[in-house]
């Protein structure tokens, strides 16, 4: 894995602009798949996780042109379904979403358990649970997983924790089903609505995308479209976070506010000197930030993938602030890394407090995944003198061009 290096204390100046969003496109790819026609996606991130899923598409014989204008066209009318190794599938946890786009469309799909960032059981019972309930059978071992149903018939569906990735990927099996799907207690991340559109686009019948009851109604066909991911709500908070740390004047484009509403809150609660436009925000010089309180919750609530982002920041803010970690059961080993840059932290299971400011003193620290990382490179840009990053891939998964984007506004990063 390659390292970041990055020298601290920079002011930061100038504009960034904001990238698709990674989590939307790691499902909207899979779901070109259930059409039988062309799908064009633009706006679509040049980040590893696009990458390992452009393998799997290759590797099941779909037709594929990828440009550098972040532009995907997949051609799916003629893929076959095969077995999706270990050597693919474990590339990233959205690899799930091949079980609810096969499934729906050829009602039978073969994959290896997905892997991605190690930060909980991740479980996918609520998944199958959805699979189950549209009339498919699960078989297989501790490895693999054989989903398989003579047909798919729409049902009820009640999710016991509104989970992201089960809500997705049952909305992807039950557009081809039979009658009519509800999906009750359905996450309501923006991401969602933007992967309904997709489909309906696509000719699908979906209402409800964006609260907390989803109705699908199966329909048969599924043909072309042209659809653009939404930005990329957790790189926009990432990058507020990194100019409430570290700017002396930051822009930055392309996002939807309302879409990091609880971050911004938070931010103006420290004191960050913020002020929202209608698709920008800009972030000035801010000298005095105050502690704060967060708990993660599912959105509209403080997001768990900005969570450890904002625990760098925490070490400028002065006072006591807390973080309440409810979606994830092992997001605070970043806190660790944070304490060997001389960050003052206490962790108690689900609880982390931050007590500052701390002088942060740059030192060899390691990425244990995305967001961790991205946390990490927000704590290497606060300190002094030199932070290595390692195991920088993790973070290369998510952010865009992230060296570029970094240098272009004053930082001192360097990818080896
Ligand atoms: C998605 C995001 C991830 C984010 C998370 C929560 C993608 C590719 N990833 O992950 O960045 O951190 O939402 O906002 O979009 N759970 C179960 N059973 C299941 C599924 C989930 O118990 O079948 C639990 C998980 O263990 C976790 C919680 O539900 O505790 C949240 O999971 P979920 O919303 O499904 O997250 P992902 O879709 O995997």
């Amino acid at each position: 894995m390659r390292k970041l290096i990055i020298k601290g204390q920079n002011l930061l100046e100038g504009e960034v602009n904001i990238s698709g969003a990674k989590n939307s496109a790691v499902a909207l790819i899979p779901a070109a798949l259930l059409s039988d026609e062309k799908v064009v996606l633009t706006n679509v991130p040049n980040i590893s996780d696009v990458d390992a899923l452009e393998e799997i598409l290759l590797y099941l014989d779909a037709k594929i042109d990828r440009t550098n204008d972040n532009k995907i066209t997949i051609y799916s009318s003629e893929i076959s379904n095969k077995p999706i190794h270990a050597d693919l599938a474990k590339k990233l946890r959205a690899s799930y979403y091949f079980m609810g786009a096969m499934l729906g469309k050829y009602k039978h799909v073969e994959m290896s358990f997905p892997g991605g960032c190690s930060i909980g059981k991740r479980p996918i019972d609520l998944h199958l649970k959805g699979f189950k309930a549209l009339g498919a059978k699960i078989t297989g071992d501790e490895e693999n997983i054989i989903i398989d149903a003579d047909k798919l018939v729409g049902t009820d569906i009640y999710l016991d924790f509104a989970s992201v990735g089960a809500t997705i990927n049952i909305m992807l099996a039950a557009v081809r089903a039979k009658g009519k799907t509800v999906i009750k207690n359905a996450a309501k991340e923006p991401e969602i609505p933007n992967i309904a559109e997709l489909l309906n686009k696509m000719g699908a019948d979906i209402k409800g995308a964006g609260t907390n009851v989803i109705t699908i109604n199966g329909v048969e066909h599924l043909g072309s479209c042209e659809h653009r991911v939404l930005p990329d709500r957790i790189e926009a908070g990432t990058y507020a976070i990194i100019g409430a740390a570290c700017a002396s004047n930051l822009r930055i484009n392309n996002i939807v506010p309302e879409h990091i509403d609880s971050l911004l809150e938070k931010l103006k609660e420290m004191n960050v000197n913020i002020k929202v436009g209608k698709d920008y925000l800009v972030i000035k010089e801010s000298k005095k930030i105050k502690a704060t309180e967060i708990i993660t919750l599912v959105y509209p609530g403080f997001p768990t993938d900005l969570q450890q982002v904002l625990a760098s920041l925490m070490t400028k803010a002065k006072g006591e602030s807390t973080i309440e970690e409810t979606i994830w059961e092992n997001r605070f080993l970043n806190l660790y890394e944070l304490g060997k840059m001389g960050a003052k932290i206490d962790v108690n299971g689900k609880k982390a407090s931050i007590i500052g400011p701390t002088k942060l003193i740059g030192t060899e620290v390691n990425a244990t995944d995305l967001r961790a990382g991205a946390g990490l490179i927000v704590a290497a840009l606060i300190a002094e003198g030199t932070t290595t990053i390692n195991n920088a891939d993790y973070i290369l998964r998510g952010y865009e061009n992230i060296v570029e984007k970094l240098c272009n506004i004053g930082a001192d990063v360097i990818l080896q």
